[in-house]
């Protein structure tokens, strides 16, 4: 692109700040040496305060996110696991899929594209197939902008019924305060080129203590990311394979980063950023796409308006105003426009896309009501 001031509202990858950038220059480290170990160490130590990860381990994979989807999956299912996967959109779909790889007893729960498996349906279900030794669910559907707010319950039930409870953190992790020992999450998959404002090509799995040993017993883990293995090395703080210590280097610098803010301070933008997008959609006139109650904070989904192609509209924010969002994404494709909220969360970051929003749509000749962007703005970042 040849405007250098563009911005990243994409549901991912998303704008880094600039220490993370230089951070990522640094000469190549040995990874079987001091400086990687301490490198690692000190990555992990910052990471289970995002994760509230009292107990458990917790590993830091070079691959993307779906690697880390693939680890946790592999990990703790196998041939004969009654799997339950509740599947509210693509990303459900594709841990479902995965799963699908290792057991031969998946069976999907469809939810309505736009919300997510509340603790009842979910009790409902399990009681209604007599075993299930492990349920999948996605915490913030980046395909449609719905947020399970029931994690922390879903994990409990769970928890007591003895199924381990695999989730897709990805883009939650970051976005909303996680305490995940004291809710029971058996394993959480975070990515961290999203609420994290780090690069991407890294993946964190987090698996509970109880979920070490369900591992162990697996008779038939995968190779590169057995984490059996990855223990092992942990025990020294190394990996099994080489690590993109490049990327570990940026990570390290953006959870220094949000640290220095206070993790308080970082959900917090992110709250008032999709308050501000909230309020600003409705006042121009478009539909917010999940429903009210599981409306994300960290993707903000809109429909179309009638005669506006997807296509039209993102090309014209990111070439005319510098403000980079998607389109719909599987089911959700050429129904809405998704604009992620997430990492740097500013008032001037907000305001310049709802802004670049408005005078597109303007220009594609959609009628919007008047809006106060500032005020809008302002209102949100300072309640
Ligand atoms: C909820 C969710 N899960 C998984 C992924 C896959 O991430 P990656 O593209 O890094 O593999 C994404 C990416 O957008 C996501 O939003």
């Amino acid at each position: 692109m040849e405007n250098e001031d563009f911005i990243l509202m994409l549901p991912g990858p998303t704008d880094v700040p600039k220490q993370v950038l230089q951070a990522m220059s640094r000469r190549m480290i040995n990874h079987r040496a001091d400086e990687f170990r301490k490198l690692h160490e000190s990555v992990l130590e910052k990471v289970r305060k995002v994760l509230g990860a009292s107990s458990g381990d917790v590993y830091v994979i070079t691959c993307s996110s779906t690697g880390g989807i693939e680890c946790a999956v592999s990990n703790l299912i196998n041939k004969d696991d009654r799997v339950l996967a509740f599947v509210n959109g693509l990303f459900a779909e594709r841990m479902t899929v995965a799963a699908e790889y290792y057991s031969d007893h998946v069976t999907r729960v469809e939810n309505e594209l736009g919300t997510a498996v509340t603790v009842e349906e979910f009790r409902r279900e399990v009681e209604s197939r007599g075993k299930v030794d492990v349920a999948l669910i996605v915490h913030n559907e980046t395909s449609t902008g719905a947020f399970n707010p029931y994690v922390q319950e879903i994990a409990d039930y769970c928890r007591r019924q003895g199924i381990a409870l695999i989730v897709d953190g990805v883009t939650s992790i970051g976005g909303y305060p996680l305490e995940l020992s004291s809710w029971g999450v058996t394993a959480f998959v975070g990515g961290t080129q999203k609420c994290l404002a780090a690069p991407p090509g890294l993946a964190i799995v987090y698996v509970s203590e109880e979920a070490r040993e369900r591992i162990r017993r697996n008779p038939k883990r995968p190779h590169y990311f057995d984490l059996v293995t990855h223990e092992e090395f942990m025990k020294r703080f190394e990996t099994p394979f080489t690590p993109a210590i490049t990327l570990f280097y940026g990570l390290d610098a953006s959870l220094d980063y949000m640290l220095e803010m206070g993790l308080e301070r970082w959900y917090a933008a992110h709250r008032q950023g999709s308050t501000a997008f909230y309020e600003a959609l409705e006042r121009m006139g478009l539909s917010v796409f999940p429903r009210y109650q599981f409306r994300s904070r960290t993707l903000i989904a809109a429909r179309l308006p009638s005669g506006v192609q997807d296509t039209q509209l993102t090309k014209l924010m990111k070439e005319k105003y510098g403000v980079l969002i998607a389109g719909g994404m599987g089911k959700t494709r050429g129904l809405i426009i998704r604009i992620g909220n997430m990492g740097l969360v500013t008032p001037e970051r907000v305001g310049r896309t709802v802004r670049a929003l408005l005078r597109s749509l303007e220009e594609l000749k959609v009628k919007t009501e008047a809006v106060d962007v500032d005020r809008i703005v302002e209102g949100a970042f300072s309640g």
